[in-house]
């Protein structure tokens, strides 16, 4: 366990995610001033399974992003698994980050020159340098899990944009994530596809009991996800089960 981490109360380490009265306002003081984000609270429970939906603008991406610890809010709290992000330093943030969570966004950002293996292994070699043998099997076992192991030493541009995207979700799951952010990662997939991919969000989520958030479009896959959080202009709108949802 980190040091991040060791101070944590039981309590604070069974949230994963907590967003209290979260702002985010872009080019502040500046005639293109945009308040993007209003007063957003949310709380992510482990293994909880949650599309976040709404319009194009209203700001999911934005809140991903601050989510996940890659952009920063203007006002408001964050706390990940306890820990508050406030005042921590660019390194202790970027640490938080890759323990803590995993990405995979519409447009995978696989490196296109490595192998699927490497590309699945590069978050752990980013962070811990040559990778060990058991981070090695760990990232073949998820690469058979998503139905690839015998394309591991191929080129990524060689898959399908199907395979290029399962390659993507063992990447973002291969630190053993306790939170995935998924930002419309079925975005350009045919139907059948995107069915595919995210049936293997459901069971990650299920058999490694990572909090999942992804971001669709797509009535059907939000409807599958037990939660929906929806925004309108930067405000959630609906927050709960996602039968009960009507889109505003
Ligand atoms: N870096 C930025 N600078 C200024 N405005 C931004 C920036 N990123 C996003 N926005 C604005 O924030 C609003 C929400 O965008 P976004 O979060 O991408 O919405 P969504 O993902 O729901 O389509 C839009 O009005 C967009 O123009
Ligand atoms: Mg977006």
């Amino acid at each position: 366990m980190s040091k991040l981490n060791s101070f944590k109360s039981i309590a604070d380490q069974q949230i994963v995610l907590q967003l209290r009265n979260l702002n985010k306002i872009f080019n502040t003081d500046t005639p293109l001033e945009n308040h993007v984000l209003h007063d957003i609270s949310l709380q992510i429970s482990p293994g909880e399974l949650v599309a976040l939906v709404g319009t194009s603008g209203s700001g999911k991406s934005t809140l991903l992003n601050i989510m996940g610890l890659l952009d920063v809010s203007s006002s408001g709290e964050l706390c990940i698994q306890g820990n508050s992000i406030q005042g921590l330093c660019e390194q202790k943030r970027t640490q938080l980050r890759s323990e803590s969570i995993g990405f995979v966004f519409q447009f995978h950002h696989l490196i296109s020159a490595f192998s699927v293996l490497d590309n699945v292994l590069m978050p752990l070699m980013l962070r811990y340098g040559k990778p060990s043998a058991e981070q090695i099997s760990y990232a073949e076992y998820l690469l058979n899990e998503v139905g690839l192991a015998n394309f591991k030493h191929q080129k990524t541009n060689r898959l399908s944009g199907g395979q290029q995207q399962r390659v993507a979700i063992a990447r973002a799951l291969v630190t053993r994530p306790a939170l995935i952010l998924a930002d419309e990662p079925t975005g350009n997939l045919d139907t059948q596809t995107a069915d595919e991919v995210f049936s293997l969000f459901e069971r990650f989520n299920v058999e490694h009991q990572c909090a999942i958030i992804i971001v669709t479009h797509d009535p059907r896959l939000s409807s599958r996800c037990p939660r929906t959080v929806c925004l309108t202009d930067g405000r959630i709108v609906y927050d709960g089960v996602s039968v009960d949802f009507k889109i505003p």
